[in-house]
């Protein structure tokens, strides 16, 4: 990969040991433990090959080469409605969904190793051939990666919160993550979300409810997506006591 001399120092000011170090705008997670054993590391090592989409990379390990370009057909070997879940987790709503739709294709949008591993190792016992994941930044992904007008739904479930006003730069959902994933998005196809937290189910809508390039399909919060089985993050939201927000999005 040639990266041109001028973007090989940081660009952010940032402190060094923020993933953010490299690019000009603040990322939506800090960097957990990524080092995998027994179960999990077994899973990587077994199915890494049939699952992770080895992404051409930028500068830092989870950034996306912005001349890298997503060929669904040949990933997939056939081209079938295409869902992808951002922040995937441990993979529990997404293995759940490509068990129930064999007919669909599911990429996995994740920078937790250990949670890569996890979803592999489900998707591996079931055998499914319908699911690829890719470590990287998702809005990289969403900007640089994907065919444009090429994705026919995109699930957000419990992004991250960051709900100290200093850190809501960092969120996940904002106008710029919202214009990429309109480009990569069919007319007509969908956006999911959900979340525990009200104060972000209410930015979310501030966000989205005016931009022009999608519809609110409710008109206000949406029903429970059936598809989407309870993780164990939700269990544990709904344990002490918090209510759940699901909105769904139209692109125009
Ligand atoms: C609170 S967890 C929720 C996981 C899962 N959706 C669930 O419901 O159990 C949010 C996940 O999003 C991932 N994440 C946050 N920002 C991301 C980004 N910019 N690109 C890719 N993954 C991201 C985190 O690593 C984390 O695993």
């Amino acid at each position: 990969m040639n990266i041109p001399e001028d973007r090989k120092r940081p660009t952010s000011g940032r402190a060094v040991d923020d993933p953010s170090y490299y690019r000009t705008e603040p990322v939506s997670f800090v960097r957990r433990g990524s080092r995998l054993q027994g179960r999990r590391l077994r899973a990587w090592e077994a199915y890494a090959d049939q699952y992770l989409y080895e992404v051409p990379r930028d500068i830092a390990d989870t950034s996306v080469d912005r001349e890298a370009k997503f060929d669904q057909e040949s990933v997939f070997g056939r081209l079938a409605p295409l869902t992808v879940e951002v922040g995937s987790g441990l993979g529990e709503a997404l293995v759940a969904q490509a068990a129930e739709h064999p007919e669909r294709d599911y990429l996995a949008v994740e920078v937790y190793t250990p949670g890569l591993a996890q979803l592999m190792l489900r998707a591996g016992k079931l055998g499914l051939t319908n699911i690829r994941t890719i470590q990287a930044n998702a809005p990289e992904v969403f900007e640089f990666l994907l065919t444009p007008g090429s994705i026919d739904e995109v699930q957000v479930f419990f992004p991250d919160p960051w709900h100290k006003s200093k850190h809501h730069k960092r969120r996940l959902v904002k106008p710029s993550f919202a214009a990429h994933v309109a480009r990569a998005l069919k007319p007509g196809g969908l956006w999911r979300l959900a979340t525990d937290w009200q104060e972000y189910a209410e930015h979310m809508r501030e966000v989205l409810d005016p931009d022009e390039q999608f519809e609110n399909v409710h008109d206000g919060w949406a029903p429970r997506f059936e598809g989407r089985v309870q993780t164990s993050f939700e269990t544990k939201a709904l344990k002490v006591g918090r209510s759940i927000y699901d909105l769904t999005y139209r692109r125009k």
